[in-house]
């Protein structure tokens, strides 16, 4: 596996593979790597002849700077996870080589982008769209994976594409969770004993809202119920849980709005001060 640091030499090795033929897929991380990662690159490495992974923790998408200044950074063991996995190129730039110079691009994301995480980290997705327009740009790959955890930034990545006229398949892959349900995340190292010991409740309350619905309850009281259950265990505080349409992103008020794309109940929860998410399809 090659470490590549610089935009041009990304930019020229690829165009070497390119030039041969063979398919790119890419794998966009933040580093801090763990098994639902693994999966994304394993998937990449079945689909395409070339696989490159970018470690890069963005600046821009974080609106809290605590978050950016905690979020863990573990490039070694990230790059030996990423060579054992048969990446070809791991993209590992310094923020200076990706802004030299602050990016001002506004990104009309529309709708999918204004509820959930739009509304609770302003700029946010912006900012996603502009590291991930920047990363398609340069590897103009192919296939790009991304973990269906951040399910609304798939669809914020999809509407940039849209917008950006790239020509690539994004291709959505399943949770990854620890045995007890606990979907894998990079903060979920920054839980302490008590909180990762209550974590899965989340995933549990999940489970129980799909027999919320099957016993009747429309998406509103699916979701108030599930909320209300979360908040019922010391230690978790829901910020939202919304039950919307897979696709548009738009919360439903009745089960039959959201037949055609299917309903997805998305849930953020505070587990001391480290910010979960998850969600669960109906
Ligand atoms: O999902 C993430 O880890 C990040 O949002 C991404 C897509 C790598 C962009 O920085």
């Amino acid at each position: 596996m090659e470490i590549i640091r610089t935009i041009d030499s990304l930019v020229s090795s690829l165009d070497a593979v390119r030039s041969q033929g063979k398919s790119i897929g890419l794998v966009p991380t933040m580093g801090a790597l763990h098994a639902g990662h693994r999966s994304l690159v394993e998937r990449a490495r079945k689909e395409n002849d070339v696989v490159v992974v970018s470690v890069f923790v963005n600046p821009t998408q974080f609106n809290n700077p605590t978050d950016l200044s905690t979020y863990p950074r573990t490039e070694e063991a990230d790059c030996a996870m990423l060579a054992e996995c048969g990446v070809d190129f791991a993209f590992v730039p310094s923020v200076e080589e990706i802004y030299p110079e602050p990016d001002t691009r506004v990104f009309d994301l529309g709708p999918v982008a204004e509820v959930m995480e739009g509304a609770m980290r302003p700029g946010h997705f912006n900012g996603v769209a502009q590291i991930v327009s920047k990363l398609f740009g340069y590897t103009m790959p192919d296939r790009a994976y991304f973990g269906e955890k951040d399910f609304q930034q798939i669809a914020v990545i999809r509407r940039m594409v849209e917008l950006e006229g790239f020509k690539l398949e994004i291709v959505p892959c399943p949770i990854v969770r620890e045995n007890d349900g606990l979907a894998l995340s990079s903060r979920n190292v920054r839980l302490t004993p008590e909180g990762r010991a209550i974590a899965p409740e989340i995933r549990k309350a999940l489970e129980a809202s799909l027999s919320l619905k099957r016993d009747g309850m429309t998406p509103v009281q699916v979701a108030e119920e599930t909320t209300r259950r979360i908040n019922a265990v010391a230690g978790l505080e829901t910020e939202y849980f919304l039950i919307v349409d897979a696709l548009t992103m738009q919360p439903v008020e009745t089960w039959a709005q959201a037949a055609e794309n299917g309903a997805v109940g998305c849930v953020t929860v505070y587990c001391g001060d480290v910010r979960l998410i998850d969600n669960i399809r109906y």
